[in-house]
């Protein structure tokens, strides 16, 4: 079987490539020249060769190219540009690339001197693109280097002072009152047992002064504390059978409320003092000098008579009007007074029940709200102002 392929072969001489297939083996291919075309090149070939279609032309462009590269990349001031020329000289259809595809047409005696001709000038040009990308890389850097450099000798945008929050001045201020009188500062803990809560203190579990306080429960014996007061009961525990016991304990405290005058955590500062001697009035004493350094010396106070199950007898302390004085007026709903605290003297059976014997000592107590003391202090009309954390209220302080 006979296969033939023509094709156009190195000087543009058609050729016929002739494959012989016999049974087993394979011949070829063989070339066969057609008839009509000699296969002697003609006398004047290699002049025709060199001269219109071969070496001569093919070098003049490599050349060429050679210089239109060179002083374009002169031209060039940018990546964008330089990648431009990349592709159009040096890319895969680039016009190098293209005048090496035409090597084929050259005689091959040529061949090698237009071929390492060829090489080194794309290696010349290759180098001269990194080269000017180099210079232009620095360039960038220095450019930016100088753009963003850092004048160290500017003084520094000076830190805003913060200051403490309104609920902390005014805690602050109450301790230094009581401290100042002797009291020690005593704290426990906000998740509490719930006998420490109410149990020791006189509120058994089914005891109605429980719904007053109800709270945030974590098991049936653990909750969120509903006031300061069992941190009494812990201290006693603790100074059993030492007197005097003088303490303030402040702190936070959780109830299920939310309104414009309670919310679900509070603060609250308990007194308690217990010695062998201690009357009513010196209960009464006590708050009255805390209310004159706290809201003025023309301060009154008046306690009214009131129920706590840990304290015997019990009474609501009021301050007379920081708005009125006393007259009337809107913040004191027309009464001239406000009230700012519980207190009474300790139930003989709080006493027991941390080992104090109520025949041989005596104590009082009392417990306010630190936000409604601020509230009044500053004239601030809802509480919940305090745990906005809006910077334009605390600013004020
Ligand atoms: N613990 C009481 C309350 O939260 C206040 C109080 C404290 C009353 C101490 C009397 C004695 O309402």
């Amino acid at each position: 079987m006979l296969k033939a392929v023509w094709r156009v072969g190195a000087a543009g001489i058609p050729v016929i490539e002739e494959f012989r297939y016999k049974k087993r083996a394979c011949f070829g291919p063989r070339r066969v020249v057609p008839r009509g075309f000699s296969n002697l090149r003609p006398f004047w070939w290699r002049r025709f060769n060199f001269v219109e279609r071969g070496v001569c032309s093919l070098e003049k462009k490599i050349l060429e190219i050679k210089e239109r590269v060179l002083s374009e990349l002169k031209k060039a001031e940018s990546f964008d540009a330089i990648q431009e020329i990349r592709v159009k000289f040096l890319g895969k259809k680039g016009e190098l690339t293209q005048v090496l595809r035409q090597m084929g047409t050259l005689a091959p005696e040529e061949r090698p001197r237009i071929g390492q001709l060829a090489n080194e000038v794309r290696a010349l040009l290759t180098e001269r693109l990194e080269k000017k990308l180099s210079i232009l890389r620095e360039q960038e850097k220095e450019k930016k280097l100088k753009s963003e450099r850092i004048d160290v000798t500017l003084p520094g945008r000076p830190l805003r002072r913060g200051h403490r929050h309104p609920i902390s001045l005014v805690l602050e201020e109450i301790k230094d009152i009581f401290t100042a009188m002797g009291f020690e500062i005593a704290e426990g803990p906000e998740v509490e047992w719930d006998y420490y809560n109410f149990e020791a203190l006189n509120i058994p579990k089914d005891h109605p002064a429980r719904d007053m306080q109800d709270s945030f429960y974590i098991t049936d014996e653990i909750l969120l504390r509903t006031h300061t007061s069992p941190v009494q009961v812990r201290v006693l525990e603790k100074s059993v059978p030492k007197v005097p016991v003088r303490i303030i304990a402040p702190g936070k405290v959780y109830r299920r409320d939310d309104d414009a005058t309670h919310s679900p955590m509070f603060h609250q500062v308990e007194g308690l003092l217990v010695d062998k001697r201690c009357t009513l009035g010196d209960l009464k004493g006590v708050l009255l000098a805390f209310a004159r350094q706290m809201f003025g010396q023309d301060r009154q106070i008046r306690l009214r008579p009131s129920f706590f199950p840990f304290t015997e007898p019990s009474a609501e302390v009021d301050i007379s009007c920081v708005n009125c004085g006393g007259k009337g007026c809107r913040v004191c709903s027309w009464t001239g007074w406000l009230e700012i605290l519980g207190a009474g003297m300790v139930h003989p059976r709080v006493l027991e029940t941390t080992g104090y014997n109520p025949e041989e000592v005596v104590g009082f107590a009392f417990g306010m709200g630190v936000e409604r003391i601020a509230m009044l202090k500053y004239g601030i009309p809802d509480l919940r102002l305090f745990f906005e954390n809006d910077i334009r209220f605390l600013h004020q302080f």
